[in-house]
């Protein structure tokens, strides 16, 4: 068995929360002989439901579990921390507009940050879901200057397996079968799912999927909707996929990426080889060397309908920063 890791998980009382420790636990993001320290946090006020999933984690008796912390004390529960997956986020309400939701949210990454520079390992490695999870993500990175900005990912995962689902049925082919999918830019309506790199059982995805017009059409938009799809039929937000694209994206960085292949992750545009202005949090095609080694996939062309759909994310996600901007919660 290695030395137990410290994960910290805000919004741990969540419905995401609910749906990703208990996979943690049993080995599924880090691994089967990769024992975890959780450091479990929600708001004050709900101690008593941290506790209960505290107990719920100890009934699991599962080995890898080498410790559980919880409250609401940021400062104590970063302590050390290696990991931090941050959930926790003020929901988006009905009617509200996304600038209120990221003036909101801004503040809650603002203190989340700072704690985590002021007593995370400086090597921590930082995954933000609550949206709007980019920008979240460049907030907090901002207020933790003392940390590596490598290390800072937005959630992507969850598209890149909604790409790849589609992309299975469609060329009636295995999930496992179809590789290289890449989410461009945003968590968001305006994301760009690229199928032009992707392939299935090693050979090029037009050969199998040679209908142009649903590529660039009804795949695109089914992606780029899904989130809102799902919530219309479910009344609440994806949880049991979210769950599963933490661990698959947690995963994703801890161990080695296969050589040839590549995962989409948000991470900081600082000096990327696509020419994306730098200081914004932009999916890229990623590759792990292990440990949460990250660096982005250089070399993949885009074409002109890939290059017209990048700038529409590229302009949202300089829109949000410059938001961020204007309201103090980042400076230039
Ligand atoms: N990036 C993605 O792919 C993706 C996918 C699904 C959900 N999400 C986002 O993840 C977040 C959590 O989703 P959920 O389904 O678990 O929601 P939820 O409402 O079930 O849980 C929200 C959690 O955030 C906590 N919280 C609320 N206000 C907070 C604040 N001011 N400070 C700190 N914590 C606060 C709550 O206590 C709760 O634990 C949402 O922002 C959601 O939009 C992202």
């Amino acid at each position: 068995m290695k030395k137990p890791l410290h994960i910290a998980i805000t919004g741990a009382t969540g419905q995401l929360g609910y749906n990703t420790i208990f996979r943690m636990a049993a080995g599924e993001a880090f691994g089967l002989n990769q024992p975890i320290i959780f450091h479990l946090c929600d708001l004050p006020g709900l101690e008593s439901r941290l506790e209960g999933i505290a107990m719920e984690l100890e009934d699991c008796c599962t080995p890898l579990v080498a410790g559980i912390e919880y409250g609401s004390d940021l400062i104590k529960l970063f302590h050390d921390v290696d990991y931090a997956v941050l959930i926790g986020a003020k929901p988006r309400g009905p009617g509200m507009e996304r600038a209120e939701l990221l003036a909101g949210n801004g503040h809650i990454f603002t203190v989340q940050g700072k704690a985590l520079n002021r007593c995370a390992k400086r090597d921590a490695k930082v995954l933000v879901v609550g949206n709007p999870c980019n920008t979240n993500c460049l907030v907090a990175m901002h207020h933790a200057p003392d940390l590596n900005r490598k290390n800072f990912h937005a959630l992507l995962r969850l598209d890149q397996n909604r790409a790849t689902a589609l992309l299975a049925k469609k060329s009636k082919m295995a999930v496992r079968d179809i590789q290289g999918v890449t989410i461009w830019g945003n968590h968001s309506a305006t994301q760009v799912p690229d199928f032009n790199h992707c392939s299935v059982k090693g050979q090029k995805m037009t050969d199998f999927i040679r209908d142009e017009a649903w590529l660039r059409g009804e795949f695109f938009e089914v992606v780029q909707k899904r989130g809102a799809s799902v919530i219309n039929r479910l009344g609440h937000s994806s949880a049991a996929s979210a769950g599963q694209a933490i661990v698959d994206a947690l995963f994703a960085l801890y161990h080695p990426t296969a050589k040839g292949q590549w995962f989409s992750s948000g991470v900081c545009s600082d000096h990327n080889p696509y020419g994306i202005e730098d200081n914004l949090i932009f999916g890229f095609p990623c590759q792990s060397q292990g440990e949460g080694q990250c660096e982005i996939i250089p070399g993949l062309e885009w074409d002109f309908f890939i290059k017209e759909k990048m700038t529409v994310t590229l302009q949202e996600l300089i829109a949000e920063r410059d938001f961020c901007i204007k309201e103090g919660l980042i400076k230039t």
